[in-house]
Parts: structure tokens; sequence; C-alpha cells
């Protein structure tokens, strides 16, 4: 299946889209997917859906810190199984790394945790232009394992990469 990436956008979740979600999410039952959406996605401060020619087909997610620290976020994201190695998450993060500056006052570092094992995300963060800090040994219990994973940021004055990694704008503040 071909993709147009230009036809990618982030938009908040609606309702609406209880039936795409239910077919890339672990939830089983419509009801708990509908709480979800509505109590978790929805209010969310910055939780965007990825559409394909407007179908819901992931998400990108990101949650600053708080206090003090409100200069940083982590940002998280996942594209539905049908869809992956079409370049979509690297399309959608790009997207995300530009608006989330502008909708979040006072961010100046977004940064991501990945499983060490997880190169596929690993790889989507280099191609945005993520700056890859360091291995964080033994940092957090998942799927029932001790893991190590992958720090990576992305500062404001960062630019995003094109897709041969040529800079395409930095951004000033
Ligand atoms: C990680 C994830 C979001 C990637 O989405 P995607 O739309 O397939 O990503 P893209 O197509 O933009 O890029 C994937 C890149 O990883 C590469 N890749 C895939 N599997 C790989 C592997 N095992 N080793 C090395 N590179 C790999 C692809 O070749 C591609 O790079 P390329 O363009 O240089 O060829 C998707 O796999 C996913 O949703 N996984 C489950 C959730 C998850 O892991 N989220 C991230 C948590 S930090």
């Amino acid at each position: 299946m071909d993709v147009d990436l230009s036809n990618i956008t982030l938009r908040p979740f609606r309702l609406s889209d209880l039936d795409d979600f239910m077919g890339w999410n672990t939830f089983t039952s419509k009801e708990e997917s509908l709480n979800y959406i509505k109590d978790v996605c929805i209010p969310h401060p910055w939780r965007r859906s990825i559409y394909l020619d407007d179908r819901s087909i992931g998400f990108i997610s990101v949650k600053s810190a708080s206090g003090d620290d409100y200069c940083r976020a982590d940002i998280g994201y996942a594209v539905a199984f049908e869809y992956w190695g079409k370049g979509i998450a690297t399309a959608a993060l790009k997207m995300a790394v530009s608006g989330v500056f502008k909708d979040m006052p006072g961010l100046v570092r977004l940064q991501a945790l990945v499983d060490i094992d997880n190169k596929a995300s690993q790889r989507v963060l280099e191609k945005v232009g993520f700056l890859k800090e360091g291995v964080l040994r033994k940092y957090c219990l998942l799927k029932g394992r001790i893991r190590d994973l992958v720090i990576y940021s992305f500062l404001c004055t960062d630019s995003i990469l094109d897709s041969k990694s040529i800079l395409m704008f930095p951004f000033v503040f």
C-alpha cells in the first residue's frame, strides 16, 4: 500500500475516531476505547491523533515535566502496525515537533526515552533530528523486564532534518 505523506495530518482526538482507534489499540471493548478517548485523549494537554486521509492511524503525545521543570517535555508516539515502514511516524513527528514549541511557551527541550531494542523508533528520532544523548542503564520495567533505555533530545534551537538529512529550518526565539 502506497502512502502519500502529504495526506498525513495531526489533530486532536474526536469521539468519532472510535472505530479507527479500535483498529490500532490494545483495548478489547468499545466502551473501554470510548472512555479512553473521552477521559484521556480529549482532555490531554497535547495529544494528537495521526490522520491519514481522515482516518486515525496513530497518536503523538507530549507531556510537560511538572513544576520548575516546565522547560522539558517527553514525547511518545505509535502508528498502527499495518502502516509501519512508510515514513508516517517520521512525517508526523516532524509536524509535532514544529507545532509543540509554538503551543507550549517556555518549552526548551523535548525528550524521548526508547527501549534499547526499539531500533525503528530510534531511527525515527534520528531522521527527525533528535540527538542521541546516551543509554540509561536498567532504567525501568517494560513488559516485565528491567530495560536499558536510550535517551534522545531535541531543543527549541535545533533544526528538523529533511529526508536527505539537510537542515530544513531553525527555530528562532
Ligand atoms: C516506532 C514506530 C512509531 C515507527 O513508525 P513508522 O511509521 O514505521 O516509522 P517510519 O516509517 O517513519 O521510520 C521507521 C524507520 O525505522 C527503520 N527500521 C524499522 N525496523 C528497524 C530495525 N529493526 N532496525 C533498524 N531500523 C529499523 C525503517 O527502515 C525506517 O528507517 P528508514 O526510513 O531509514 O528506512 C512504529 O514502529 C510503532 O508504532 N511501534 C510501536 C510503538 C512504539 O514503539 N513507539 C515508540 C515508543 S518510544
